[in-house]
C-alpha cells in the first residue's frame, strides 16, 4: 500500500504506475468504461471484480486482457490503494464502509454516500478542492447527469452568480447499465420484445420519468439532479427545477437548460465566459450540420454545450438558454471516477 503523506508530491506517471487499483462491478457498463479510462490513464495495476456469475469472464484492459474475480465478501478485496466501486447503491450501502476500512480509498458512483456529511462529492473542475482534505476514506462520484450541468452552472456562477435553474433531460438507456442496453438493442430488432428493465417499451418511446416516485411527484433522478447541484456548488438554497426523461439513445446524455444569473449578460460574455471554462466544449455556431448530438461527441470525455442564446428580442439579460451534451458512461461516470483517482494520488494525501 502507498503512503501518499510520508513520501512527498509524486508526478502524476510514478503514482499511477505504482497504484494498485480494484474495479468492483467491472463487466458494467460504467465499469468497462473504468478499466478504459485506468488504462488510458497509464495504470498498470488494475484487478477486475463483479459477482461470482462473471467469474472468470475476460475483459480489455490497454493492449492486456484482465481475468475478471468473484465479489464474495468484502475479504475477497483488500489491501488496495484504490478502490472504484460501480456495482449499484443497494451493493455500495451494503459493503462501502468495510471497503473503505479494508483499502485506502473508495470512490463510489452509486448514490449511497452522495449526500453523507463527510463524503465529498466531486467534480473536479469544479470542487476538487476537497480532495485535499485527509478527513475521508470514501469519495462519491456524481449522478450522470449532475455531473455533465455543474461544469457549465459553475462557470457561469464564477462570472455572473447563479439564481436559479430549469433543466430538462434526455437520458441515454446506458445510464440504466448494460441490461437495458440491451433491451434497447432487442426491440430495435424486435417491436414485441417483452420491457423487463424499463416499464414500458423504450424503443421509438420517450419515459418521462427515471427511478423510482416520491409523495410530492418528483421521481429519484430530479431529486438526485436537485440536492447534488446544490452541494457541488455549495449553494443549498439554489432555487432549481428538473425534468429528467429516457429517450432512445445508447449513450449520451443531453439537457435543455434555463438560468437566471445575478447580472444581467450579453450573448458575447455568456460565450467568452464557457469558452474559458476547464473540460467543456462550446460550439458557438448556429449550423444544423455542425450542432453537437450525442453521436458526435461519442469519443469525447468533455462536457459540450452548444445553442447558448438570450430570451427571444433581448440584448443583454439575467435569463439564458443553453444545451449541454456528455457521454454519460465517460465524463458522466467512469472518466470522472479516474479523474477523482488522479487528483488523490498527484496530492499529499494519507492513503491509510
Ligand atoms: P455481474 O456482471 O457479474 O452481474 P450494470 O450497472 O451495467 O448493470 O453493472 C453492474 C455491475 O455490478 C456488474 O459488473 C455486476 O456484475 C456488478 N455486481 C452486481 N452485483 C454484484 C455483487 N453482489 N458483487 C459483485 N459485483 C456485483
Amino acid at each position: 500500500m502507498i503512503f501518499f503523506h510520508t513520501q512527498g508530491m509524486r508526478t502524476v506517471t510514478e503514482a499511477h504506475q505504482r497504484a494498485r487499483v480494484a474495479v468492483i462491478g467491472a463487466t458494467g457498463a460504467v465499469g468497462r468504461q473504468m478499466l478504459l479510462d485506468l488504462a488510458a490513464a497509464g495504470f498498470k495495476h488494475v484487478t477486475a471484480f463483479a459477482s461470482p456469475r462473471s467469474a472468470g469472464q475476460s475483459l480489455p484492459f490497454g493492449s492486456r486482457q484482465l481475468r475478471v474475480r468473484k465479489f464474495a465478501r468484502p475479504s475477497c478485496c483488500t489491501g488496495f490503494d484504490a478502490v472504484l466501486l460501480s456495482a449499484g447503491g443497494d451493493f455500495a450501502q451494503r459493503y462501502g464502509k468495510r471497503l473503505a476500512a479494508e483499502n485506502a480509498i473508495v470512490v463510489d458512483n452509486s448514490s449511497a454516500f452522495r449526500m453523507a456529511a463527510d463524503v465529498p462529492l466531486v467534480v473536479p473542475e469544479v470542487n476538487a478542492a476537497l480532495l485535499d482534505r485527509d478527513t475521508y476514506r470514501i469519495v462519491a462520484n456524481p449522478n450522470c447527469s449532475t455531473i455533465q450541468l455543474v461544469v457549465v452552472l459553475a462557470a457561469l456562477r464564477r462570472s455572473f452568480g447563479l439564481q436559479a435553474v430549469d433543466v430538462a433531460t434526455y437520458q441515454a438507456v446506458s445510464g440504466a447499465g448494460q441490461r437495458a442496453v440491451a433491451e434497447l438493442e432487442q426491440q430495435l430488432r424486435d417491436a414485441q420484445a417483452v420491457p423487463q428493465v424499463f416499464a414500458q417499451p423504450i424503443a421509438g418511446n420517450v419515459l418521462a420519468a427515471i427511478d423510482r416516485f416520491d409523495a410530492a411527484g418528483h421521481c429519484f433522478e430530479e431529486v438526485k439532479m436537485v440536492c447534488e447541484t446544490r452541494r457541488i456548488l455549495d449553494l443549498p438554497r439554489l432555487r432549481m427545477h428538473a425534468t429528467t426523461v429516457r429517450v432512445p439513445v445508447y449513450h449520451g446524455h443531453s439537457e435543455a437548460v434555463t438560468v437566471e444569473l445575478e447580472q444581467e449578460v450579453s450573448r458575447a460574455q455568456a460565450l467568452a465566459c464557457l469558452q474559458e471554462q476547464e473540460g467543456l466544449e462550446l460550439v458557438s455556431v448556429d449550423d444544423h450540420a455542425r450542432l453537437p448530438t450525442p453521436r458526435t461527441v461519442a469519443a469525447s470525455s468533455k462536457v459540450w454545450v452548444t445553442r447558448v442564446r438570450l430570451p427571444y428580442g433581448e440584448a443583454r439579460s439575467r435569463w439564458l438558454q443553453f444545451f449541454v451534451i456528455a457521454h454519460n458512461l465517460k465524463k458522466g461516470a467512469a472518466t470522472n471516477a479516474v479523474q477523482i483517482l488522479t487528483r488523490i494520488l498527484a496530492g499529499e494525501r494519507c492513503a491509510k
